[in-house]
């Protein structure tokens, strides 16, 4: 892998400490890091290069998934550190800033390839990509990247705008968008799954499929993030982006030995197919809730306008659930079923394929039958699972679910940061957020926010500890369907 300086913005930040130091050890202890790699960290306060090398190594010790106690590979990993104090609006700090990297570069005799990692919040995004294209930081000799996080924008304009701002500094194939959901080993597997079984291949249609369920429920509630989360909701939260990440994921057809260009033109292709919601159809087509105080896990939790710091009338959504519709050859009449939420029973992640009857019945009786169901999980656990009717030897004539089940072994399997770090270094963006498809989520949802909004859709509360408002069971059952495992 070509030799890279690693630029990290927010050096002494929370994500830094918790996700990317413990990937970059990860890949280093894996061989997967380039022969020569610099890693500068940026940050406000004053921090000598010990300092922050010892901070580093605590992070490791605290969240790397690899044993952070080997001395010799600690060393060798450390002295790649270097930091250095910087003002993101200074342009002089900018100019020092290249100072050292090319002192760093010419030292270790390395191709001026610069990784710039945003790990800032999204207002610093439009300042720190102008300065590095004036400090000419972004003009050297060798490639240059940016890696930047979730939010893009606020909305359809405010992600236009940041767009077009960060363009004027970075090229598109430059941009490298983490949505971290997209870095979760299943997701990355959907692709592969769908393109090497033909047993997949063949069913993966309206033909075949009655709907889809997608289904993202956490525990957590609103954490240390009110003044965040209170102006973003489920719908900028999670839905937008890691829910319709999902969706396009599992709906794309790709060619055999796809590129990373043929998966983000089929991902536009599938958000240019989603059949446009009006604001005056947001009503039926979403359900909009928010958390009460209730029971989880045996313990009390407070409601969500309980919480430190969010105001006692916050209109705020925790969760949201929604029928989509693909108007293409294959899903034409297939509804996909949404879902994400706070606060909710439990911690899963998964996607549930439900298959349409059989054409044609088999003898005995149908009333016990259930429907063929795939689920992949995707997290906290990993897994593959078929659901098929079988002979029930106890009771002659009927039927009992046959259950296939495959779990992946959770230990060390690397995480969504180490996948994702390592293609940005050597910029493969397949599992990346492009441009078009982010521009064509913030248009699908755009209604959505304006209806929320202007006050069109209720919000309806849902007890904490339970799979939120009922409204969202009344949103499948009036297709005849219901929410798989909820219980
Ligand atoms: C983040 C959201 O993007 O994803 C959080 O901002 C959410 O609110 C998190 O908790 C969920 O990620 P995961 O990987 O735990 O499902």
């Amino acid at each position: 892998m070509e030799a890279t300086t690693f630029v990290l913005f927010g050096a002494t930040g929370d994500l830094a400490k918790r996700k990317i130091y413990p990937a970059l050890y990860n890949l280093f202890v894996d061989q997967k890091m380039p022969q020569s790699f610099s890693v500068i960290g940026l940050g406000r306060r004053e921090l000598s290069d010990e300092a922050f090398r010892a901070n580093v190594e605590r992070s490791l010790r605290e969240f790397s998934r690899r044993e952070a106690h080997d001395p010799v590979v600690m060393k060798n990993f450390l002295s790649a550190f270097r930091y250095n104090v910087l003002d993101v609006s200074r342009k002089e700090d900018y100019r020092k800033l290249r100072q050292l990297i090319e002192q760093q570069e010419e030292k270790l005799r390395m191709v001026p390839n610069r990784l710039f990692y945003l790990s800032v919040g999204p207002e610093f995004f439009e300042t720190i990509a102008a300065n590095i294209h004036e400090s000419g930081l972004g003009s050297a000799n060798g490639w240059k990247r940016l890696v930047i996080e979730k939010p893009f924008g606020h909305d359809l304009q405010s992600a236009r705008d940041l767009n077009a701002n960060l363009s004027k500094a970075f090229t598109e194939d430059e941009i490298f968008r983490i949505d971290h959901y997209l870095g979760k080993p299943m997701v990355q597997k959907l692709e592969v799954l769908q393109q090497s079984n033909p047993v997949l291949q063949a069913l993966w249609d309206n033909r075949h499929i009655a709907n889809v369920q997608i289904t993202a429920n956490e525990i957590v509630g609103v954490e240390e993030r009110a003044g965040y989360y209170d102006h973003v909701g489920a719908v900028r939260d999670m839905f937008q982006n890691h829910m319709l990440q999902l969706l396009m994921m599992l709906t794309i057809q790709l060619p055999n030995n796809s590129t990373s260009e043929d998966v983000r033109f089929k991902k536009k292709l599938v958000m240019d197919s989603l059949e446009p919601l009006q604001k005056e159809d947001v009503r039926s087509h979403v359900v909009r809730g928010q958390y009460e105080a209730g029971m989880i896990q045996g313990k009390p939790v407070a409601g969500y306008t309980s919480e430190p710091n969010i105001p006692a009338a916050s209109q705020n959504d925790t969760f949201i659930a929604a029928k989509l519709q693909i108007d293409d050859y294959f899903w034409r009449g297939v509804p996909f079923y949404i879902r994400t939420g706070k606060r909710m029973k439990d911690k899963s992640t998964r996607i549930v394929i439900e298959f349409k009857e059989p054409i044609m019945q088999s003898k005995g009786t149908d009333d016990n039958k259930t429907p063929n169901l795939l689920v992949f999980e995707i997290s906290p656990n990993e897994g593959i699972s078929l659901q098929l009717n079988t002979r029930d030897p106890l009771h002659k004539g009927e039927f009992k679910p046959m259950h296939i089940d495959f779990h992946e072994r959770e230990d060390n399997v690397p995480e969504a940061y180490e996948n994702l770090i390592f293609d940005a270094l050597h910029g493969d963006s397949t599992f990346f957020a492009h441009w078009d498809e982010v521009e064509l989520s913030w248009q699908w949802v755009q209604p959505i926010l304006d209806a929320y909004e202007e006050n069109l859709v209720p919000l309806h509360l849902y007890e904490a500890g339970t799979y939120g408002p009922a409204e969202s069971d009344a949103l499948l059952a009036q297709d005849g369907y219901h929410w798989w495992f909820d219980d």
